[in-house]
């Protein structure tokens, strides 16, 4: 994937952030639920991806020795996938305490509520019986991932739908911040300081849709005024971030955005089944890797269910019933699919003939990943030298989040 044109500073594109626990090598559900969209974003976007391995600690927090080699794997996955360390930043999240310290001040005025009633508390604890969950880092995972997301200031967070009620979280607990610790001492000399660097006309302009707003929220006054703020981000002579922020608070009534609200970013995927046609999982021991060799493909597939109605080659089978077929609708061209269609509902092709070409498009789909990876795999040295360069770039931005943060709540000393 090559920009034609050279891509905008990093400044001037939004801020994208996500990360993905550190499970072991990554699998094809990883690659097309996820990864796939990552790759294509870090061209438009400012994309921050890490490994988010206290989150995997917070499930799996006796598994120490493989922990270190998760991380790496992942990594060499990302960027066999085709992440591409020039164009985006990749990290660890254990190398940035930042992350914990404002996990720590957000937990200071998050109630237990909030956390508890997050829908995938339950479900987990539900489904995972083997673990003891009942912990404190369960219970907190989701306000660490807020922590996570916030830090960056990222306006977007690509997820799947489970994660939704995460980023809902999120939001609320910026909209929580800002409110109690926004209105900075000074606060309304700083507007007026503001506002007279706006110019008269668009400062009276400002203050009606301001005015408009507060008393009917109206969204076309908030859009309005929104825009007068946005004009003088990009013309005003001096103008900085904290003006924008601070008028753009003034506006909503909630004082300065410290920390602004992430949306999340969903994707259509597809959800890729595994071997046995329930969902990929590693955990299920039914999952293609994405750096399988092709032989190990091959026989993955070939032992893979199918429609249990076509016990004999003679028996006509349903293609909505048989996992193969998930995979031709992500794999194969309409002629094969129609193909498949046909020859299975009329008993016209065997099973192990559909599932040729789907070998076939997973050991080509693999390639560039296989020869990306070797060089990594190569040189271990250079992965570790990604992530530092990385990290070090994370380091910058959270620092930057947590000045004002520390700052806002009086912590400034
Ligand atoms: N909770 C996510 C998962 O289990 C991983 C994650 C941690 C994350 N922090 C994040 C995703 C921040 C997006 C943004 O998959
Ligand atoms: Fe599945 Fe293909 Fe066999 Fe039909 S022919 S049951 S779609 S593998």
């Amino acid at each position: 994937m090559t920009a034609d044109a050279p891509l905008p500073p990093p400044a001037a594109r939004a801020r994208v952030l996500s990360g993905m626990r550190p499970t072991g090598a990554l699998h094809l559900g990883h690659y097309h639920g996820a990864l796939k969209n990552w790759v294509r974003l870090q061209d438009d976007y400012d994309c921050h991806y890490f490994v988010a391995d206290w989150h995997a600690l917070t499930t799996h927090y006796t598994e120490r020795d493989v922990l270190e080699r998760h991380v790496y794997d992942m990594v060499v996955d990302w960027i066999a996938a085709g992440l591409d360390p020039e164009r985006c930043t990749i990290f660890v999240q254990s190398r940035l305490p930042e992350h914990a310290e404002l996990f720590t001040l957000l937990a200071m005025g998050t109630p237990l509520g909030w956390l508890e009633r997050v829908p995938t508390y339950k479900d987990q604890i539900d489904k995972l019986k083997d673990r003891d969950l009942a912990t404190y880092g369960f219970l907190g995972y989701p306000l660490l991932q807020a922590a996570d997301i916030l830090i960056y200031k990222a306006a977007w967070v690509p997820v799947g739908e489970d994660q939704a009620s995460h980023v809902e979280l999120t939001r609320e607990v910026a909209r929580r911040f800002n409110h109690l610790y926004g209105r900075v001492p000074g606060f309304e000399a700083k507007v007026a300081a503001a506002l007279a660097r706006l110019g008269k006309d668009d400062a009276r302009h400002f203050d009606k849709q301001r005015k408009i707003y507060g008393e009917t929220g109206a969204a076309d006054a908030l859009a309005r005024g929104e825009a007068v703020v946005r004009r003088a981000a990009a013309g005003v002579e001096g103008w900085a971030e904290d003006d924008t922020e601070l008028l753009l608070g003034h506006l909503r009534g909630s004082g300065r955005t410290i920390l602004p609200e992430p949306q999340a970013l969903h994707t259509e995927v597809l959800r890729l089944p595994g071997l046995d046609g329930s969902k990929m999982s590693k955990s299920y021991g039914n999952a293609i890797l994405m750096r399988d060799a092709p032989a190990v493909v091959e026989k993955k597939v070939k032992g893979m269910v199918t429609d249990p109605a076509r016990v004999r080659r003679s028996d006509p089978g349903d293609p909505e019933r048989c996992p193969v077929w998930q995979f031709h609708k992500l794999y194969s061209d309409a002629a094969t699919r129609d193909w498949v269609v046909d020859g299975c509902t009329r008993a016209g092709i065997g099973c192990l003939d559909c599932k040729q070409p789907v070998v076939d498009a997973i050991v080509r789909e693999q390639q560039p990943w296989h020869e990306r990876a070797e060089a990594y795999l190569a040189n271990p040295k250079q992965v570790h030298w990604i992530v530092e360069v990385g990290t070090e770039r994370a380091r910058a931005v959270a620092k930057r989040t947590m000045r004002d943060v520390r700052e806002a709540m009086g912590l400034a000393y």
